[in-house]
């Protein structure tokens, strides 16, 4: 574990999380906040500590190291976001045998044959055999920089060459099956391409590397249109945003991001300039695909094909993006055409202003309410209002939802007075149910106060926990398991650090201990020697009162089966402990 500790000592936390999520420092202190990745939330919870290296989410309760943030927001193995922090860090990495478990291999192995793949295709696609190829990217407007930003390809028709290549860098069998880039023989005797003759589209981690393809067929008749990678340990189709690892800084910086559908749409888009682009291809948009983005802002224009299809898949998306506290627009191109298409017949300057226009995504929804209903007769006004409603529920931000509702009653001329009882309903539900959560998780004030003198000061330590130490009352807190711990801690000599404590916790008392050492009061205030010693002696009086009403039981248990030396022994004892208290 060394190397590991050494590794978060020379790695900045606020610098690796600061690439994922915008971050706001806390006056000139050693805190930044921003919204957490983790949860759908409007105002920031999400907490960063310089001094500790440590993330805490207040809402959610996720927290931990860098190496854990890591791990969270790509969804990697311990020793893979250990192997990316110390490769980006310029850290050599210790001896392989040290740093591997099997998945780490595999997905290791993964990430080279993507690699080569990659290379492959570029060969393919630039070299003699790619002229047909090149010709067709021509005529769909790609140039050859774009291609090359893309890092577009080309698989051969054979159906050999990948294998052949891969074969003879002696991957074993069992990797090949694992790479979703080639197949198994039916009958097992080998191993064929998965792609031929197809125009290849990298897509890339969030972080940048290669987890798997896209193919769009180039021969006339080949079905089906576009073929994807299998799912593999390094490719999960639901997770993935083709392009947000190019896209997620204009993101940040435009404040909004555009939401399109396929791999065409995001080049065309990009080419024309607009580089905060992401697509799905050919998915549903995924709570987690959602996340991903709105680390980088929390508005989206959706783009869709103008088509049904697109129209139902931006409903379907928008109840998504709605549900994880996006905003959204939708942008809806005229002459029925796709994005790419749009600005191979427009122009990129067309694009852009369509796009400053997109319509609120509400209103969108009205229209296509009132084409359904009548919105000149009462009971038709009534009905797009019930149309309307769920999607509205959907958004968690109390606020903002009354804000549309509002918007809405007056776009279509309904009473606000109806809106506004419907809302209150929701809302006394809302308050139940957090107020629920917060009751169960509360600690005992006694207990986060020591707790937080206890991690933050030597001095209550050697003054505090030997008496600690012995309390039953202490094995009663919520956090318990976190006091024994720093109390062991304390008595065998060693230092304390947050680190040292968290590390021997499970990830429950490890989230109790985060929440009372980030808890912005303590922070600010800190915790007295004197509050922490009163503290203590409230502690022990409630372990005297306990003391003393069990003597009290027993002294009457003893009487009643006429044990009198008993009953005069505790007597004493009792006479004794009142004396103290
Ligand atoms: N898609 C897919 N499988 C298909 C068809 C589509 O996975 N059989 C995905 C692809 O990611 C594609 C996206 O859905 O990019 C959008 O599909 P479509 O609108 O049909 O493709 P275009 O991007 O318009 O493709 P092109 O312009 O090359 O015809
Ligand atoms: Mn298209």
């Amino acid at each position: 574990m060394e190397f590991v500790e050494q590794l978060k000592s020379q790695v900045d936390i606020v610098q690796v999380i600061g690439e994922n999520v915008r971050l706001r420092r806390v006056g000139a202190g050693p805190r930044y906040v921003g919204l957490c990745p983790f949860h759908n939330e409007k105002t920031p919870s999400f907490s960063v500590h310089s001094q500790h290296q440590f993330y805490k989410c207040f809402g959610c309760g996720a927290g931990g190291d860098v190496i854990k943030f890591v791990m969270e927001i790509d969804s990697l193995p311990f020793w893979e976001a250990v192997k990316y922090l110390a490769e980006r860090n310029g850290i050599p990495l210790p001896k392989r045998s040290e740093a591997a478990d099997e998945e780490t291999r595999r997905r290791g192995v993964l990430y080279e044959m993507h690699d080569l793949a990659l290379e492959h295709f570029r060969q393919n696609l630039f070299g003699p055999g790619g002229e047909e190829a090149r010709a067709y990217l021509q005529r769909r407007g790609v140039t050859r920089e774009t291609a090359e930003a893309f890092g577009l390809g080309l698989s051969e028709r054979g159906g050999q060459a990948l294998t052949r290549l891969l074969q003879r860098r002696n991957y074993a069998p069992a990797d090949l099956e694992a790479c979703g880039l080639v197949l198994m023989r039916n009958d097992g005797s080998g191993f064929f391409d998965r792609f031929r003759y197809r125009l290849m589209f990298p897509i890339h981690s969030e972080m940048g590397k290669v987890i798997g393809f896209g193919g769009r067929a180039l021969a006339e008749g080949d079905e089906p249109k576009y073929l994807n990678s299998s799912e593999t340990p390094i490719y999960r189709k639901s997770h993935v945003l083709y392009n947000l690892n190019r896209a997620r800084k204009a993101i940040q910086e435009a404040g909004f991001g555009v939401l399109v559908e396929g791999y065409m749409d995001v080049i065309g888009v990009y080419a024309a300039g607009v580089s905060n682009v992401v697509a799905t291809c050919g998915t549903a948009l995924t709570a987690a695909q959602v996340r991903s983005l709105k680390r980088h802002s929390t508005s989206v224009v959706v783009n869709f094909d103008p088509d049904n299809a697109g129209e139902q898949a931006t409903e379907r998306s928008s109840q998504v993006l709605l549900e994880e506290g996006m905003r959204l627009k939708v942008l809806q191109l005229t002459d029925g055409l796709d994005p790419d298409e749009f600005i191979k017949s427009h122009g990129a300057g067309t694009y852009v202003q369509a796009l400053e226009k997109s319509r609120g995504y509400f209103h969108w929804l009205a229209d296509r309410a009132r084409a359904r209903f009548d919105a000149r007769t009462p009971e038709g006004k009534v009905s797009i209002f019930q149309f309307l409603l769920p999607a509205i529920h959907r958004m968690p931000d109390k606020i903002e939802r009354l804000s549309v509702a509002n918007d809405l009653a007056d776009y279509m001329g309904i009473q606000p007075g109806l809106v506004l009882d419907e809302f209150r309903k929701a809302a006394s539900e809302r308050r139940e149910q957090r107020n629920r959560a917060r009751e169960e998780s509360s600690l005992d004030p006694n207990e986060v106060l020591l707790l937080h003198a206890l991690m933050t000061s030597a001095e209550a330590r050697a003054e505090l926990a030997p008496a600690l130490r012995t309390m039953e009352g202490v094995r009663r807190f919520r956090s318990a398991k976190v006091f024994d711990t720093l109390l062991r801690l304390v008595e065998a000599g060693e230092e304390i650090s947050l680190g040292a404590v968290e590390g021997r916790l499970e990830e429950s008392d490890r989230s109790l201990l985060l929440n009372v050492l980030f808890d912005d009061e303590l922070l600010r205030d800190g915790v007295s020697m004197e509050q922490a010693a009163a503290c203590l002696r409230q502690l022990s009086a409630g372990e005297h009162r306990l003391g003393r009403d069990h003597l009290r039981k027993s002294i009457k248990d003893a009487e009643r089966t006429g044990d009198f030396p008993e009953a005069l022994r505790l007597m004493n004892e009792l006479r004794d402990l009142e004396r103290e208290g």
